[in-house]
């Protein structure tokens, strides 16, 4: 966006929790249009004075806890950032008049699907989170729903499918396969490796929110992603293949709590809407893996960070 909208002020808002660094901004960070906030978006007299600063007119909110198993283990950041910290952005656009507020959330929010190939989530499935992650998604996006209804505020919720691509946090499967795999360290898949995920490269799942922000018919629900669905174990199989390494290294371990059979989503609105996806899950995964063997310092860096005890806590593989 700050590279394709000269003529539109950034405003990069982040907490810079455990999952962000200012490495990640270091191609744009000396753009002219390029600026940095360091705030919680639940504090807000910290939002709102952002809000002022910079005449803020259009919202796009990414930010929110957004690991399963972290939800798990301790609920209530979740309920903080994504609850209460969506209600704080939505109050101080409502406050600002913003033209358009887009809400990123989850397709997680439908619950799960059966394995029958032939079901997907459209925008009219109704709302049915299992863990604690999904179900504070699905509260914020009811909150967006009401600003909309009570308030008028110009909205739009996207609900992507698991994205992946260059810097993501290697917490999540195809990160974490990448990086123990190239460690030769055990990957932990939980149960059979059985369940489904429909996969959508980072870059794609932003072009659809550039659209919808552009293009969103006021107060809709766009779906994002489609037709990239692979079982965890084709996943983790598939990475250890294209590094060259052993299938031994894959270890069965004790399922998620909760755990999710299937999501697969139906993108036809969104592709009615205009959008295109520029990978499919094998030119996005060689292009990923790619990123993570020429960044390996960046992984490395975190891996031997705070994210070390955390994980020997988690898996003790
Ligand atoms: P994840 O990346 O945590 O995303 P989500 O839970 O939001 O879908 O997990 C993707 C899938 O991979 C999910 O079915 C859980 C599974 N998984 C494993 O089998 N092992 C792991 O170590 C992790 C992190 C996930």
């Amino acid at each position: 966006m700050v590279k394709k909208y000269p003529n539109y002020n950034i405003i990069n808002l982040d907490a810079l929790t455990y999952a962000g660094d200012l490495t990640k901004h270091s191609d744009i960070q000396h753009e002219a249009n390029y600026f940095f906030e360091k705030v919680d978006i639940s504090d807000r007299s910290a939002v709102f004075s952002v809000f002022e600063k910079h005449s803020i007119n259009l919202v796009t909110h990414f930010a929110a806890e957004s690991h399963v198993d972290r939800s798990i283990t301790d609920p209530e950041i979740f309920i903080k950032t994504n609850v209460l910290g969506t209600q704080v952005l939505l109050d101080a656009a409502k406050q600002f008049n913003v033209e358009k507020f887009v809400h990123v959330s989850t397709d997680e929010v439908y619950g799960e699907l059966e394995f029958d190939p032939t079901t997907f989530f459209t925008e009219n499935t109704p709302l049915e989170p299992n863990s604690p992650y999904s179900a504070s998604k699905a509260s914020s996006d009811l909150l967006v729903r009401s600003y909309y209804e009570t308030f008028g505020l110009p909205m739009n919720i996207t609900r992507c499918s698991n994205n992946y691509g260059p810097y993501h946090f290697p917490e999540k499967l195809i990160p974490l396969t990448v990086s123990r795999v190239l460690n030769n360290q055990k990957v932990p898949v939980y149960g059979t490796g059985e369940n489904i995920r429909d996969w959508l490269h980072v870059l794609d799942h932003c072009s659809a929110i550039d659209l919808v922000m552009h293009e969103g018919v006021n107060g809709e629900v766009y779906n994002v992603g489609g037709h990239n669905e692979k079982t965890n174990l084709e996943v983790v199989e598939t990475i250890i293949k294209a590094l060259g390494k052993s299938e031994d290294l894959i270890e069965f371990v004790e399922d998620r709590l909760g755990h999710d059979k299937r999501y697969a989503i139906d993108p036809s609105k969104l592709e009615k809407l205009g959008w295109k996806p520029t990978y499919n899950f094998d030119s996005g995964i060689k292009q990923t893996i790619d990123w993570y063997l020429d960044n390996q310092e960046w992984w490395e860096t975190i891996l031997s960070g705070e994210y070390k005890n955390y994980f020997e806590k988690q898996y003790s593989l």
